[in-house]
């Protein structure tokens, strides 16, 4: 086991950051005068080309960067296994969810016929996603759901959105991720809500079978609670409504234009670990104890 060494490691730090700027200084500062105009130019291409191939190529792989860069800045420390291991659990997960058949589906939807959280104030458990973290989601990492909920909240807020269904939408709709901390296998929790088998044109989306989710276990607790359009956003929230269109009733694309496709704007657009927005906590509360003024059996 390594011995934590203070200074080491701040000299390490400093070093890594200050080089990048001696390294730049360089380069500027050995740029030979003599050099003919086109040689100039076709060294700007190259440079600008090998620039952008490599600006695309740090972002593409930006996560594997940053591991190589904490795993050197921790050493000589010892690193756990699972410090950059996000990416592939995350990948893990795609793989596993894409596998879920009809059966795992009627398997999922039978556990939780019955209450997992018990009599739960909605304002409590939406305050509870703090604990929740989505290990899929690698445009959030390790933020919590709270915070995505609080991102697609302050985000409508700031465009101008007032309608108190929609704002409500953006508290809520994840809040079926709750059943992470049940436990639950996150394969069955998190990631798009895909078709399996089944539906016919026009019949509505009940008639499939669809990926069991975090959209279905939470509309299965508000559904008959919340006005029908706030259910069926909450429960097809994470679809793709181009593909699915053709087996929605009339009433359901009616629904996905007046709010599933403005909320998955807000939805998709606002996810980063980067983004801290500023919300009224109370009113926020407020809000979600409107909707649910008593407890629901969770
Ligand atoms: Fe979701
Ligand atoms: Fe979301």
């Amino acid at each position: 086991m390594q011995r934590f060494d203070g200074a080491r490691e701040t000299t390490a730090t400093t070093h890594d950051a200050a080089a990048g700027h001696e390294n730049a200084h360089a380069a500027g500062a050995s740029a030979a005068p003599r050099r003919s105009r086109r040689g100039v130019l076709l060294g700007g291409a190259a440079t600008l080309a090998s620039g952008a191939a490599g600006m695309a190529l740090g972002y593409r792989f930006r996560t594997e960067i940053r591991d190589v860069k904490l795993r050197a800045m921790a050493w000589p420390l010892e690193v756990p296994a699972e410090m950059d291991a996000f990416r592939i659990e995350a990948a893990r997960i795609e793989t596993a969810r894409a596998q879920q058949t009809a059966d795992d589906v009627r398997t999922l939807k039978k556990r939780y016929e019955t209450e997992v959280f018990g009599r739960v104030r909605m304002s409590d458990l939406v305050e509870r996603l703090a604990l929740c973290i989505d290990p899929s989601d690698r445009r959030l990492f390790c933020g919590s759901q709270l915070l995505h909920a609080h991102q697609v909240y302050a985000a409508m807020q700031a465009n101008g959105v007032a309608d108190p269904d929609m704002l409500l939408l953006g508290l809520i709709h994840d809040l079926g991720k709750i059943l992470l901390l049940a436990h639950e296998a996150p394969e069955s929790v998190v990631g798009v809500t895909s078709r399996i088998v089944g539906g016919e044109p026009g019949a509505g989306l009940d008639g499939a079978i669809y990926q069991f989710g975090h959209g279905e276990f939470l509309y299965s607790r508000i559904v008959g609670l919340v006005p029908e359009h706030v259910a069926w956003v909450t429960r097809w929230h994470n679809i793709d409504p181009a593909v699915e269109a053709e087996l929605m009733t009339p009433q359901e694309r009616t629904w996905t234009e007046r709010w599933l496709v403005p909320f998955q704007r807000f939805d998709g657009g606002f996810v980063s670990p980067y983004y801290l927005p500023k919300v009224d906590l109370a009113r926020c509360r407020d809000l979600v104890e409107r909707a649910f003024p008593s407890p629901v059996v969770v």
